[in-house]
């Protein structure tokens, strides 16, 4: 083992076609369903770790900042999991960054996980493959499986911890769809996905939906391989709605929409049934919106976007990478 147990690694958000919401086992992060996404080029974390046998906790700064309390904890558990994988007790010093501002409401526990995991192995000199860097980035934040594999991904949904994972059913230059992200608030969630998930088996609905979800995640696979944007974008947006109707219908119950959030949604509607513009809509926890289009239409998306009252910013970003090591910062 070299003195210098550290790497730095960076990955991608992602944005999820078919959705997944609720846990089958919460303490694994093993997914009710299936879950299909696309890597975000523009919207990345960079992760320093250093592993060292002196230090007396983990420490945790994001942009240069101590990071909050309930942070770190739930980065600490996650370090857990890797020391445990790993066979070491060493404490981390992490130094995470995101390109992304922060406080637009756009998660970073898909990029910030997949980073971190893969930065812990490096660090170690230890080299995982790809299926089992997912599994482990998943036991940080279940999206985190997605954003270790490139491209559109899959996750499934596995009996087991090693059976849970994630790959790539098409590379980022398959098809040059485009996420344009409508900010509509730059508030922090109310209530995050990981309490979010624990609340998904009491709405009425959620049976229905994982009835049919395995369906719908078909037809969007299908979708995408054959570059089908008109069938994409009816199964993606019924996926959204569902997995709202879901959390409005919870106990207790969720609503992430804002009014603009809803001006939003129907304008992307008109725009592709009366304008022809290739573009669809869907949202996670939280009430931007993310307009998945044609990069042909993408600028135009953009303007209209940013006339509508309520939207603060726009993020633009093409289909990403895995995740991915580079050179110390
Ligand atoms: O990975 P988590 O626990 O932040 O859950 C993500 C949940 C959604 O973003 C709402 C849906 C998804 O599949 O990404």
């Amino acid at each position: 083992m070299s003195d210098d147990l550290s790497a730095a690694a960076r990955a991608y958000s992602n944005i999820a076609f078919i959705k997944y919401w609720g846990n089958a086992d919460d303490a694994l992060r093993l997914p009710a369903s299936g879950s299909l996404s696309m890597n975000l080029a523009g919207l990345h974390t960079t992760t320093v770790l250093r592993w060292s046998e002196d230090l007396i906790g983990d420490s945790l700064t994001i942009n240069d900042q101590i990071a909050q309390p309930h942070a770190l904890r739930r980065t600490s558990a996650h370090l857990d999991v890797m020391r445990e994988r790993l066979g070491i007790r060493h404490r981390a010093e992490i130094r995470s960054s995101n390109n992304f501002p922060m406080g637009t409401g756009i998660a970073s526990s898909a990029s910030a996980f997949a980073a971190l995991t893969l930065a812990a192995t490096a660090a170690l000199g230890v080299e995982l493959s790809q299926r089992e860097l997912s599994a482990l980035a998943r036991r940080g934040s279940g999206s985190a499986a997605r954003s270790i594999p490139p491209g559109f991904v899959e996750w499934f949904t596995g009996a087991s911890h090693d059976s849970s994972y994630a790959e790539t059913i098409a590379g980022p230059d398959h098809w040059d769809l485009v996420d344009v992200v409508a900010v509509v608030s730059r508030e922090h969630k109310r209530v995050d996905s990981t309490a979010g998930h624990a609340t998904a088996a009491s709405s009425v609905l959620q049976s229905a939906r994982l009835q049919t979800v395995e369906d719908r995640l078909r037809m969007a696979k299908g979708a995408i391989l054959r570059r089908n944007f008109e069938q994409l974008a009816a199964v993606v947006e019924e996926d959204s709605n569902l997995m709202h109707a879901i959390m409005m219908t919870s106990r207790p119950a969720l609503f992430y929409w804002q009014p603009a959030s809803l001006a939003i949604m129907q304008a992307v509607r008109r725009w592709r049934e009366r304008d022809g513009l290739e573009v669809c809509y869907t949202l996670d926890a939280g009430p931007n919106v993310h307009c998945i289009c044609a990069s042909s239409d993408a600028q135009v998306v953009k303007s209209r976007l940013k006339a509508i009252d309520g939207v603060n910013d726009v993020l633009y970003s093409e289909a990403g990478p895995g995740a991915h090591l580079i050179a110390d910062e």
